[in-house]
């Protein structure tokens, strides 16, 4: 089953309609993209600096509106949905996670993780979030600070945290960006367990192509344009 697909997408930065010395050049961030990824897939997309990756997962994510084109989450023509909606939607079915955590520095592990899910107003599935915990061997850190922890601790909180609301999908941009190679591949793995274990759907960007290595499917962009897909592995 399709869960993420993405139609025609572009997105052009830079005011075409501006006159005098200001105007600013137009940049096509993303210049039509089509994506499909299925339910359980682990993608990873790939791209040197400023070939639209980030761009290209904020569309997908709904953190920002695209130029021209469509993105279908779980079903839904996200674009359809008015702004208050679509926080709503994102909360519920989109899990993000960050090259610099995003953590709540007053927030204890076990509070960070729940943080999403009783922003929503709902109670965190303690079994589920039990079996979290022990998956990312956070059972001894669940009291600490996030200062207490270290980088790739703080990263496998924020895998966590992004699993609890079971979303749709989970889109991580550069999550081992701070990390040591090293612990960047002990934070893959727990990706890999992540999307084994609970069947958890997971866009991931990076422009580390050893790294890119251990997702199901590898998606090249240049320019604001997807590149030959590579054949998906098994
Ligand atoms: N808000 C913005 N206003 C104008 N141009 C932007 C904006 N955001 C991104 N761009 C431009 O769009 C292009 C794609 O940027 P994007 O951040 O998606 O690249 P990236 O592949 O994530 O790069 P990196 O690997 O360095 O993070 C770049 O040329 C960038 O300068
Ligand atoms: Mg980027």
């Amino acid at each position: 089953m399709e869960i993420l697909k993405t139609e025609g997408l572009k997105k052009y930065y830079g005011n075409m309609n501006q006159k005098g010395p200001e105007k600013a050049p137009l940049v096509k961030a993303l210049d039509g993209v089509d994506l499909s990824v299925e339910n359980g897939e682990f993608v990873a997309v790939v791209g040197t600096s400023g070939s639209g990756k980030s761009t290209l997962l904020h569309m997908m994510g709904g953190l920002d509106r695209p130029t021209e084109g469509r993105v279908e989450v779980a079903g839904k023509d996200i674009f359809s949905l008015m702004d208050d909606e679509l926080t709503i939607f994102r909360r519920r079915k989109i899990g993000f996670i960050f090259q610099s955590y995003n953590l709540v520095p007053v927030l204890n592990v076990y509070e960070n993780i729940a943080l999403p899910v009783e922003l929503d107003g709902q109670r965190p599935d303690g079994e589920y979030m039990d079996r979290i915990i022990k998956t990312l061997g956070l059972e001894e850190k669940i009291h600490n600070l996030p200062n207490q922890l270290s980088g790739g601790q703080q990263q496998r909180v924020a895998i966590a945290r992004a699993l609890l609301s079971k979303p749709a999908i989970i889109l991580a941009d550069e999550p081992t960006g701070n990390l040591d190679s090293k612990t960047s591949q002990d934070v893959m793995g727990f990706l890999k367990v992540t999307s084994d274990k609970f069947r958890q759907t997971i866009v991931m960007i990076t422009h580390n192509e050893e790294i890119a290595q251990m997702a199901d499917r590898i998606v090249r962009i240049e320019d604001g344009k997807l590149v030959a897909n590579k054949e998906r592995r098994q």
